[in-house]
């Protein structure tokens, strides 16, 4: 069996080595406190299954979908995003409907990157930018994200060179691993950049419902002007805890929305319609389920890091999503330390390297579990004796 070179380039996926470390620590019967993929650990909302129960017994939810989603779908996607972020979206032309966003962003290079070109990648980032990037022949420039950049890419840094070939720039705000947040202003910046240098804005929103006290992230496509050159991946995965129905949305300017229609066409079949009317539901539907959410993630974030920084960190308080991205303690690296945490405390952390270079010196801490375990975990670091951090 011969396979391809392209396969050659690929690590395996991130998580695939984690979950294997984590069963077998379980298989010794070891407590492991989990904070590693990120997969919410509270119930989708009760409506949202009601309607998926009230309509999965049909004929017409077991035919095939269109691969671009049902036109109610692309609707109620539109009226969302409108209420949301008062951003007029066209759902004949401007929305995809995505197998979850995982899916689109997976099959965006395909549309957009020949061999040799580059794609201008945030380094750490979400794995799949330069994964996929890869796997259509190009090539992912990292753009690194440190707290001296407040995690924001350094654009004007980016050499002359490398954008003469760069085709997509990758956003992704509020950020996995990092949980930074990006204001208007920085976004107005990406547009303006991505316009002088015809490049196609990828701006990855998955975490935009995800804001703690008070705080209520921007879609790029507020900015004037933004659809000329943007789209927009969303995702119903962490806003109604939905990640294993696997349904999302692509949105923004119409042409690279069509190209990844026509990949996606060839490809996959579109999602499970009755998941979409299940989605219309929670789109469309009572809101409340979000706010309880965030309220829970928020306390939980609180007890971490105010966890963390009684034994030594200085981290400021989350604003968004449920990560928690942490220096190691000096003189470790970001692998020493997480089989530290997972050998001598039954911690399950994600070492920061795992998102790119500039991740070394960093874990990530998901805060997908309650907040007695987060304590608990504060409790075993505690008798660990971490040492100076800074
Ligand atoms: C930044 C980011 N984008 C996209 C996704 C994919 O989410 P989904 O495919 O469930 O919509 C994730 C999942 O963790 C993510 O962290």
């Amino acid at each position: 069996m011969k396979k391809s070179e392209r396969l050659k380039k690929i690590p395996p996926y991130l998580f695939v080595k984690i979950e294997e470390k984590k069963e077998e620590l379980q298989k010794q019967g070891i407590d492991i406190i989990d904070f590693g993929i990120g997969d919410p650990d509270l119930p989708t909302p009760p409506h949202i299954i009601n309607k998926m129960q009230e309509v999965i017994d049909t004929k017409e939810a077991a035919n095939y979908p269109t691969s671009r989603g049902e036109f109610p779908f692309r609707k109620a996607v539109s009226k969302w995003y409108q209420k949301r972020f008062q951003v007029e979206l066209n759902p004949r032309d401007e929305i995809c409907c995505l197998i979850g966003s995982k899916e689109g962003l997976a099959h965006l290079p395909l549309a957009f990157i020949d061999p040799g070109d580059i794609a201008l990648v945030p380094d750490p980032s979400y794995p799949v930018y330069k994964i996929c990037t890869t796997l259509a022949g190009g090539e992912a420039y990292p753009l690194p994200l440190n707290t001296a950049n407040n995690f924001l890419p350094e654009l004007d840094k980016i050499p002359a060179n490398v954008l003469k070939k760069a085709k997509l720039l990758y956003i992704n705000y509020p950020n996995n691993p990092t949980g930074a947040v990006a204001d208007l202003g920085f976004f107005e910046k990406c547009v303006k950049f991505a316009k002088q240098h015809d490049l196609l804005l990828v701006s990855d929103l998955a975490y935009s419902e995800m804001g703690y006290d008070g705080f209520k992230p921007h879609s790029v496509l507020e900015v004037p002007g933004a659809k000329d050159v943007t789209i927009e991946f969303h995702s119903l995965s962490k806003t109604y805890n939905m990640t294993g129905w696997r349904i999302g949305m692509a949105v923004g300017n119409k042409e690279a929305v069509h190209a990844l229609g026509t990949i996606k066409s060839n490809i996959d079949s579109g999602a499970f319609k009755a998941i979409q009317l299940a989605a219309i539901e929670a789109l469309s539907g009572p809101q409340t389920s979000v706010e309880e959410n965030n309220k829970v993630f928020g306390e939980r974030a609180k007890t971490l890091i105010n966890g963390l920084n009684s034994l030594g960190w200085k981290l400021p308080h989350l604003k968004a999503t449920f990560y928690a991205w942490i220096p190691v303690p000096k003189g470790e690296t970001s692998a020493s330390f997480a089989e530290k945490l997972l050998e001598k405390c039954g911690i399950l952390v994600v070492p920061g390297n795992g998102y790119g270079p500039s991740g070394e010196g960093y874990v990530r801490l998901a805060i997908t579990l309650p907040k007695e375990r987060i304590a608990e975990a504060i409790e075993r670091m505690k008798k660990l004796g971490l040492g100076p951090i800074y």
